[in-house]
């Protein structure tokens, strides 16, 4: 399972040691929200920071998250600043095989983001080109606001098209992670784990992630039979 430290939440005075702390954290991925006033009601960074806080988090896999209404511009960019995958919205409607084609060409892997009043239905046509369904748990714009519980029957079905059509695309969450709904949407099928709020903002980052990642192998199905050590064999009295 992937757990991702969302920058949105971290401290924007010092993102370079923000970036080094999250590295240190043990968490996997650096989710950076890409917010450009337009497709949501906030701005938030560009990929100028991207490039700047990337020497400060190498080992770090970059997951850009654009939730802009002109993603066509910005994709050279965000790739050229460090990205290592890039996730558009499925809102954006025809221009999403364009985008999604774009982003492969660029060498980098491909997101594909769903808010949560759109039918996860209308991701269906792409689950063959993506690398990664994001599930949006919140309406996007902001950190800090509460979980949808209303998405998660979306992480269940995405589930089980990647189930039974053999897909390996990551099911992605993101939006009031905490881990109380960690828990719920790792039962429910999702395997990678943006929070922002709960993670940036605890006392120690290192430590929650590690309580995260402890919740999250306890309620993962997949992960179930790994996480209970195995009975040990009856005794037989003879
Ligand atoms: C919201 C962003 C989320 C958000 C997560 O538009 O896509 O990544 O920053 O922050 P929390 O975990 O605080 O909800
Ligand atoms: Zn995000």
């Amino acid at each position: 399972m992937i757990i991702a430290p969302s920058l949105l939440a971290a401290d924007f005075t010092r993102l370079g040691k923000e970036a080094v702390r999250a590295t240190q954290s043990g968490a996997d991925w650096l989710h950076l929200d890409i917010m450009d006033g337009q497709f949501v009601s906030n701005i938030s960074f560009g990929p100028a920071v991207v490039a700047a806080v990337r020497p400060f988090a190498r080992k770090m896999f970059f997951d850009v998250h654009l939730m802009c209404g002109k993603p066509e511009i910005l994709l050279e960019p965000f790739a050229k600043a460090g990205a290592d995958l890039i996730t558009v919205h499925v809102e954006l409607g025809e221009k999403v095989p364009q985008l999604l084609w774009k982003i492969r060409s660029l060498g980098k892997k491909v997101g594909l983001a769903v808010n949560p009043p759109t039918a996860i239905t209308a991701a269906q046509p792409y689950l063959d080109q993506i690398d990664l369904l994001l599930v949006m748990t919140v309406n996007p714009g902001f950190g800090g606001q509460s979980f949808i519980h209303e998405c998660l029957p979306k992480i269940q079905q995405a589930e089980t098209w990647r189930r039974e059509r053999k897909f390996n695309f990551h099911i992605e969450v993101d939006g009031g992670i905490n881990l109380q709904t960690a828990a719920e949407c790792a039962r429910a099928g999702a395997d990678t784990f943006v929070a922002g709020t709960s993670l940036f903002g605890a006392r120690s980052l290192k430590t929650a992630v590690k309580k995260m990642r402890k919740i999250i192998c306890e309620n993962d199905p997949a992960l179930a039979d790994l996480a209970v050590p195995a009975a040990p064999a009856p005794v037989l009295l003879l």
